[in-house]
């Protein structure tokens, strides 16, 4: 198709190794719609006539169902998808199908088509992310009065809510959710009319191809078209902290479920055995969401490194944008598929919680009794100080701040009266932590109310952008 001022064949391994069909094969559906878009734009202001125009768009539906059927194969000679179906297209129409192309460059087509992919891609990502926290709503309402430890530095921290817990991974992937809607908005303008990189000296309405296929707006700027990866970066920035997120929270989970926490229960359908050891109940799943999210992390710098020595404008090194692209998409799309039913299904071996907790006991109030003093007129520093040496005297004496009477406390401590031992209990300290969005059982109440409020609102939001793009049915 650009062979003409060629003298000799392309060599068969310059084919085999400047083909994108690999990658470019599954875009085929987006790129024909751009194709759509564009014939019957030249249509409309008279580059085709009616009927040429009308005869493209039957022949490029007749395409896309072959290759929906598996009737229309790719061919490595014709090196991507876009010639793929053009070649196929002028098979079908003769001199017709030869004009489709006019007012346009595969740099403009596939930044329209990869544009086209990855909407609907991130729509179907946001529905799957909105059940995630869902999922997260759901635990932590189920959870609101369980007490489990928390952590700082993996030490016995303080006492909190299982619900609390679970609302801070509803923060963050909340978070994810619009950060994806940024890459949404990011990638939402038409490249088409951009032409290889200076527009074109056709009078072609790229008003009306972005508004057929949905856009905003046309882009600004037509080198900056074929030349921006943005929006595939702004999505590998949610992928990455998603990852993140994701793998954070699993490592979490593996640790408690681990028989030295103890606390946690995964879902049998969500562990494996093994082979050998037959009382073994394995958090692979949970693993794998680790070990998987790393390349996504990769897939962002592989971007940015192809991105960052390239030329203005369209360079071939950008067709491997797809490559960590697809990859990543897939592995995301992977972890949102395991994640929710997983997390549906953790409970809580209350027992073995109250346990941990207590063999922390001693420790996990003193800031409860520093802050007692404080109220009680103590400076915080000299509270601090007091209730150190309050824990090391337990430590040395083998016994809890419970286990202390009323004389101990005195004489440890001598501003403490009476009212100490009413603040003693791990309820009394999660309830006590009434700050907004602290972990006191109302706090969490609140923060789960909020929450659903907050979700609804995203689900409403992702439903708008679905409900625009109803119109578009190229
Ligand atoms: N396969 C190419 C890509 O994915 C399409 C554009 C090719 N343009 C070109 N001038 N060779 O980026």
């Amino acid at each position: 198709m650009w062979k003409g001022r060629f003298e000799e064949d392309t060599a068969q391994v310059v084919l085999k190794f400047t083909q994108s069909l690999d990658l470019d094969w599954r875009l085929y559906d987006h790129d024909i719609r751009g194709s759509i878009a564009h014939a019957r734009m030249l249509g409309a202001v008279g580059i085709l006539s009616g009927e040429e125009a009308a005869r493209i768009e039957d022949g490029l539906n007749e395409i896309r169902r072959e290759i929906r059927a598996g009737e229309l194969k790719p061919s490595e000679q014709l090196e991507d998808v876009h010639m793929n179906v053009e070649s196929r297209l002028i098979e079908i129409l003769g001199p017709a199908g030869a004009k489709l192309h006019t007012g346009r460059s595969r740099n403009d087509q596939i930044a329209t088509t990869i544009r086209l992919y990855l909407r609907d891609s991130f729509l179907d990502l946001q529905g799957a992310l909105l059940l995630l926290l869902e999922t997260f709503l759901d635990r932590a309402g189920k959870h609101q009065n369980v007490v489990i430890s928390g952590y700082t530095h993996l030490q016995q921290a303080q006492p909190i809510s299982l619900g609390h817990y679970w609302m801070a991974w509803f923060e963050s992937f909340l978070r994810d959710c619009g950060r994806l809607e940024f890459a949404l908005d990011s990638l939402d303008e038409c490249p088409l009319g951009a032409g290889a990189l200076a527009g074109s000296t056709l009078p072609l309405d790229r008003e009306m191809t972005s508004k057929l296929l949905g856009f905003d707006h046309p882009t600004r700027n037509s080198l900056d078209t074929v030349a921006q990866r943005d929006y595939m970066a702004d999505y590998h920035h949610f992928a990455s902290l998603f990852a993140v997120h994701a793998a954070r929270m699993a490592e979490d989970l593996i640790f408690y479920a681990s028989q030295e926490f103890g606390w946690l229960k995964l879902p049998d359908s969500f562990c494996t055995g093994s082979s050998i050891m037959p009382q073994k109940k394995n958090p692979d799943v949970l693993e794998l969401v680790r070990g998987k999210t790393g390349q996504v992390l990769g897939h962002m710098m592989d971007l940015l490194i192809t991105l960052k020595g390239l030329p203005m404008t369209y360079d071939r090194d950008l067709q491997e944008d797809k490559r960590g692209l697809f990859a990543s998409l897939e592995t995301v799309k992977g972890v949102l598929e395991v994640m929710p039913p997983l997390i549906a299904k953790v409970d809580v071996d209350q027992e073995a919680a109250r346990a941990g907790l207590e063999k922390g006991f001693s420790l996990a109030l003193a800031t409860d009794v520093a802050e007692y003093l404080v109220v009680k007129g103590i400076p915080f520093r000299d509270a601090h100080w007091k209730v150190g040496k309050l824990v090391k005297y337990c430590l040395e004496e083998k016994k809890r701040l419970t286990e202390l009477t009323l004389a101990e406390w005195q004489e440890q401590i001598p501003e403490v009266q009476p009212d100490i031992l009413e603040i003693l209990g791990l309820e009394e300290s999660v309830a006590r932590r009434k700050t907004y969005g602290g972990t006191a059982f109302a706090q969490v109440a609140a923060q789960i109310n909020q929450g659903e409020k907050r979700l609804l609102a995203k689900a409403k939001a992702l439903e708008a952008r679905r409900e625009r793009l109803k119109t578009c049915t190229l």
